[in-house]
């Protein structure tokens, strides 16, 4: 590479990183972070596995901080238009699971503020950046379903296995 080349590249990474930064008003820049612990845990209550599987695969704790599934939990009678309410103490049990099992998560909380809905994971920055390289008709697909369904590339979803290596989009 000559020089001129060199600082050209250089200038272009700058200007883009520039972009980047003015793009991201919604919160502050450092707020973002990658899930450190995505595996289930394996002391996870099967009120969870059965539950919140009925409708969806089943999503791990790692995916959002303990602040987002809060609202989830706070909210499950207006579940993204579903009604997902569930007996108190099952309520409870899954309540406790996903606060324990997502402490550990920095992620910040992200969501369309106003909008009334819960926060999701498909709306989370790190998703986004994970993912941008994937056009919108591929996620559309009838055999994957929408972003949200995870399970259909990533094999292992459930059990919180996103290795890239194993990543396959269905026809
Ligand atoms: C009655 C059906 C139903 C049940 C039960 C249910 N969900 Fe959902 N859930 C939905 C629907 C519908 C969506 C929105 C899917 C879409 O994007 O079209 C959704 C979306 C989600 C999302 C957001 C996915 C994204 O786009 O990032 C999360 C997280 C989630 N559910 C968690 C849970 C948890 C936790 C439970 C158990 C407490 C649960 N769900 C039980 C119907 C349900
Ligand atoms: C249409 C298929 C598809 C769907 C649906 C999908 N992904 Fe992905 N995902 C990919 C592909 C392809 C990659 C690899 C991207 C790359 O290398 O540029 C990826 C990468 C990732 C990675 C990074 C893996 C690594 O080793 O760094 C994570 C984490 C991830 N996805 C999580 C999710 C979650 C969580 C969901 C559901 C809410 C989801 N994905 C839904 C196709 C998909």
């Amino acid at each position: 590479m000559t020089r001129s080349t060199f600082l050209g590249c250089l200038l272009a990474a700058l200007t883009l990183g520039g972009l980047a930064v003015a793009g991201d008003h919604s919160s502050q820049r450092d707020g973002y972070r990658r899930p450190k612990q995505l595996a289930v845990p394996a002391d996870a209550p099967e009120v969870w596995k059965s539950e919140c599987s009925s409708c969806h695969m089943l999503y791990a704790p790692g995916l959002l901080p303990a602040g987002a599934w809060q609202r989830q939990m706070d909210s499950l009678s207006e579940h993204y238009g579903s009604n997902a309410s569930l007996a108190p103490e099952e309520e409870q049990a899954i309540r406790d699971f996903l606060l324990r099992a997502s402490a550990g998560n920095r992620l910040p909380v992200e969501g369309k503020v106003g909008s009334g809905e819960p926060p999701r994971i498909t709306g989370t920055r790190w998703f986004q950046r994970k993912h941008h390289e994937i056009g919108a008709a591929k996620f559309q697909r009838e055999a994957v379903g929408g972003p949200h369904n995870c399970v259909a590339c990533h094999r292992d979803a459930e059990r919180g296995d996103f290795d890239e290596d194993r990543v396959k989009i269905p026809r």
